[in-house]
């Protein structure tokens, strides 16, 4: 590796990330948040660039690694792969929650239930968990993933380790779990039902509660320590299903959570309080305050569609707090993708699928990911008996990833132009000409 090459990368890392912050400064957020007013063309949050050569630039920083770790990454090579893709440089911090950290903590598990097959232990110790976390993340960073990944996603290296889990040893987890009925429960997870009727969750809580009461009578004050013996029963669990069975199961898993809640930060809504009294004396005036408002929420994060509907209930129900009881997402036209970042040079949030799939490096276009730019769905007015809508009781159907009632496979699709987003390259190609 040339000396050129690894500061063009810094540069071209800087740039990227100076790219970025521009977009997403808050301190003048008039100058480039798009405007969602029905007669104004948006500006793209996320612009569609042509895709142009990125090749040189992959594999131009070698990991430094410790030589201390004893995990085998040659073995996992192609979830690292997949990680550093889901999580790569700028795209990180926007797929964070929904693609990005989903994928590396599903690596992680999957690598430490691997070497529990050698180890007989389902964690590592202090000194150990440090190192390996610190090679992961420079094998991640050298192929392109974000090197701050341990802050996206809030990674430590006690992740690594047992935390507060009194069970680690494989033979010792076989004789307090019943293993049959956890692996029954989680052998095949379908994305939809589990979300509603968990089963593989419940009996990952079971045993995690079982390993739990190994250390204490009783279960009072233990909530952490259930989570901790959660991830040890994810690491047992990966050891138990195919690779990519592993992943599929985790990464379904993770995905009821995401769903479950809008990731999005609500800012102070003074100025819709003021403008949209129930009276709505002035449409226009409350109509520009929404807009205005949810241009703040444009610039955030990529979320998925059912995400995009958690979101839509709560700014429903803090408006209602508000005392605001016309549906003003209706007199306002609000959509779901309204919450999204916006993509293109139409006025086109991009909603992820509710399941979303992993990003994918082509060498001669860049990264690229999948996102619904047709998901034309009103934003649903919160009515009271739906105020704690759950994932199984959407009120609106998704075409990407509808409600329980179509949770056959064939329908995930239905319905939906997809479009691939390719976005990075240009940054390069401006950089190379
Ligand atoms: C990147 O790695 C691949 C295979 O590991 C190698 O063929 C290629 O030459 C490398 N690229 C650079 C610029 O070193
Ligand atoms: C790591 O895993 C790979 C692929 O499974 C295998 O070929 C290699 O021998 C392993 N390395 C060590 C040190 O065990
Ligand atoms: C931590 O684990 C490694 C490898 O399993 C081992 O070599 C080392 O002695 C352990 N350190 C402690 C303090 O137990
Ligand atoms: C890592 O551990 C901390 C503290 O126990 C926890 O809050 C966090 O969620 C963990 N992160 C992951 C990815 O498991
Ligand atoms: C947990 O322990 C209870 C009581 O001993 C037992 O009925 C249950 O099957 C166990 N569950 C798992 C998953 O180990
Ligand atoms: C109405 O909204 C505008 C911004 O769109 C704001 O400047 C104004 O103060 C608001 N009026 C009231 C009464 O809150
Ligand atoms: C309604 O509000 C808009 C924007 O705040 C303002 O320009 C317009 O004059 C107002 N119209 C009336 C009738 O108050
Ligand atoms: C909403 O209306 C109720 C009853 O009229 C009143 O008590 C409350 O203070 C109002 N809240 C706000 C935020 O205006």
């Amino acid at each position: 590796m040339t000396r050129r090459a690894e500061f063009e990368l810094g540069f071209f890392v800087v740039l990227q990330f100076m790219f970025l912050l521009s977009l997403c400064s808050a301190e003048k957020p008039e100058e480039f948040l798009p405007q969602i007013s029905p007669d104004t063309s948006p500006q793209p949050f996320l612009p569609f660039i042509a895709p142009s050569p990125m090749v040189p630039y992959i594999n131009s920083s070698i990991p430094k690694l410790s030589g201390l770790c004893s995990l085998n990454f040659t073995a996992s090579e192609s979830l690292i792969q997949t990680t550093s893709h889901n999580c790569w440089t700028v795209f990180a911090p926007l797929l964070a929650n929904v693609m990005c950290c989903p994928q590396l903590d599903a690596t992680l598990t999957i690598i430490l239930g691997k070497a529990s097959k050698e180890t007989g232990l389902l964690a590592l110790n202090r000194t150990q968990s440090k190192h390996c976390l610190s090679d992961i993340e420079q094998i991640l960073a050298g192929k392109g993933a974000s090197s701050q990944l341990w802050r996206i996603c809030s990674i430590h290296s006690w992740n690594l380790t047992s935390s507060s889990c009194p069970v680690i040893n494989v033979d010792e987890f076989e004789t307090t779990v019943d293993t049959s009925k956890l692996l029954l429960a989680c052998e095949k997870v379908d994305p939809v039902k589990e979300c509603c009727e968990q089963a593989c969750q419940n009996a990952i809580l079971d045993a995690a509660t079982n390993l739990t009461l190994k250390a204490s009578e009783t279960l009072a004050d233990n909530s952490d320590r259930i989570n901790d013996c959660k991830n040890i029963v994810h690491r047992w669990l990966a050891t138990k299903l195919e690779p990519s069975r592993a992943k599929e199961t985790l990464r379904r898993l993770a995905n009821c959570k995401i769903n479950k809640v809008c990731p999005l930060v609500f800012p102070h809504m003074r100025h819709i309080g003021g403008n949209c009294s129930n009276e709505l004396s002035n449409q226009t005036g409350c109509c520009r305050a929404m807009e205005s408002y949810v241009s703040h929420l444009q610039k955030q994060t990529l979320i998925t569609n059912l995400q995009a509907l958690d979101c839509a209930t709560s700014l429903g129900t803090k408006l209602q707090k508000l005392n605001i009881t016309k549906n003003i997402f209706s007199v306002c036209h609000i959509s779901l993708k309204d919450f999204s970042l916006q993509v293109g040079n139409q006025e086109s949030g991009c909603l992820l699928p509710s399941l979303p799939s992993d990003a994918i490096f082509d060498k001669d276009s860049g990264i690229s990911f999948t996102c619904d730019l047709n998901d034309n769905i009103p934003a649903p007015w919160p009515s009271s008996s739906l105020s704690s809508a759950s994932t199984c009781k959407k009120p609106v159907r998704i075409p990407a990833l509808p409600a329980a009632a179509s949770s056959q496979p064939g329908l995930y699709n239905e319905g939906v132009t997809r479009l691939v987003i390719f976005v990075l390259s240009v940054v390069l190609g401006m950089l190379l000409s």
